[in-house]
């Protein structure tokens, strides 16, 4: 309470210094964004301790002030409106997307807290950085955190757990610099060889999308593939990006960031993979995906952006594990509602069917909850063309 009348008075006070007529309302919509990302940078910083320590045993009284802090950062997540980031990625369902998971994420880690499942809570709220990296990883204009990560002192945070929070608080470099060292590292592979692998893409997300350096990042990956400790399994894939990223580097013939464009890279993509889920392309995929997102940036008519959507999701349900989370469907979804009863729609309904199938089927059958049943019935019936 005492929070909301504070911004109340700053947003009239600040339409009062700017003599501005119109008011509060105009003020609140050109500041609110950054100032949102602010306050919920304030509200990492403050769970920070909590969530990247080892301690496993809290007090009653502590644990009551760890969920007024989880609970506060619940409140700022909730309040941020996914129109609010417009101005910076476009028509986007991932704003969306993110930010939803994010409140709810932050909301499941305080229920468990309450329960007294403080791993399991400290674990959700690790995933809640991811959907801060994956927004900031799709564009790096704008501003950064006032507070540094390296400041905190007596955490225990993996490479990729530190990675997550520099590009949190929108340090890029660092995370960069962070990565490069820590995937030369024998001990790192050796010991968290999963983790590691999620520490290898991320840096390919970071170099490929943000100021893409294809030539900087092939040359990281030419140590990578030195490392004697390095997995076959995992040498496979680096070899294929650094092949890609060199073909990259030297192509002189630049691929416009168009839908065609787009088009030509999904496609260069799929003729190289083995199966459906293959990573050998990702710097392709992850290519696309950089054009698919500008160009949601840009005013697009509605049959462009159901491609555009139906791609998305095509693309990320390749590169899922690298943190998007079922993304996919929200753009098959997104691709239904921009042009029911169309093609395009119904090739979206097929996909999004699929997966969700998919996502439900287990050692005994498909067991679909009823109400995402029923969802998926009345998307059908949105999507296909009446006969
Ligand atoms: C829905 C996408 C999205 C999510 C989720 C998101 N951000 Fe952002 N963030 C952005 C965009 C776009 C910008 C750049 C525009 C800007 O600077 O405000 C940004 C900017 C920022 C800034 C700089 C703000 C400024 O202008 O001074 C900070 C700090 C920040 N984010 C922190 C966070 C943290 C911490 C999280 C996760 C808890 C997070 N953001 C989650 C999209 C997102």
């Amino acid at each position: 309470m005492m929070k909301r009348l504070v911004v109340v008075f700053a947003v009239v006070g600040f339409g009062l210094l700017t003599g501005c007529e119109s008011g509060p309302k105009k003020a609140e919509k050109s500041v609110s964004w950054s100032e949102s990302m602010q306050g919920l940078s304030q509200e990492v910083k403050d769970v920070l301790p909590f969530v990247y320590s080892r301690q496993t045993s809290y007090t009653a009284k502590e644990v009551e002030s760890t969920r007024t802090k989880l609970q506060s950062f619940a409140r700022v997540a909730h309040k941020i409106s996914p129109e609010m980031g417009q101005p910076f990625l476009g028509d986007d369902p991932m704003v969306k997307f993110s930010l939803e998971k994010m409140s709810q994420d932050v909301s499941r880690a305080d229920k468990a807290l309450s329960m007294g499942q403080v791993r399991y809570s400290k674990g959700v709220m690790k995933t809640v950085m991811g959907h801060c990296f994956r927004c900031h990883s799709v564009t790096d204009v704008g501003s950064k955190a006032h507070w540094q990560v390296g400041r905190f002192t007596g955490l225990s945070l993996s490479p990729l757990e530190k990675t997550e929070l520099l590009v949190a608080t929108r340090k890029y470099d660092d995370a960069k610099k962070l990565l490069e060292s820590s995937l030369l590292n024998a001990d790192y592979i050796q010991n968290q060889p999963f983790d590691y692998e999620a520490a290898l893409k991320r840096y390919l997300v970071l170099t490929v999308r943000l100021k893409p350096d294809p030539n900087r990042a092939s040359e990281t990956f030419r140590k990578v593939l030195d490392m004697r400790a390095l997995p076959y399994y995992l040498s496979q894939k680096v070899e294929h990006w650094k092949k890609s990223l060199d073909f990259w580097g030297q192509d002189k013939q630049k691929i416009n960031p168009s839908l065609n464009g787009a088009k030509k890279m999904v496609r260069k993509a799929r003729g190289s993979q083995s199966f459906e889920k293959d990573h050998v392309a990702d710097v392709e995929f992850l290519r696309a995906t950089s054009m698919l997102h500008n160009l949601l940036m840009t005013k697009t008519p509605s049959t462009t952006k159901a491609q555009i959507f139906y791609m998305l999701g095509e693309v990320y349900e390749v590169l899922d594990e690298l943190g998007y989370w079922g993304l996919h469907e929200t753009y098959y979804e997104s691709c239904i509602r921009e042009t029911p009863k169309t093609q395009m729609s119904s090739r979206c309904f097929r996909r999004l069917q699929e997966s969700i199938y998919l996502g439900y089927s287990g050692s005994s059958g498909v067991h679909i909850p009823p109400e995402e049943m029923s969802r998926l019935n009345s998307l059908r019936a949105m999507a296909l063309p009446e006969k």
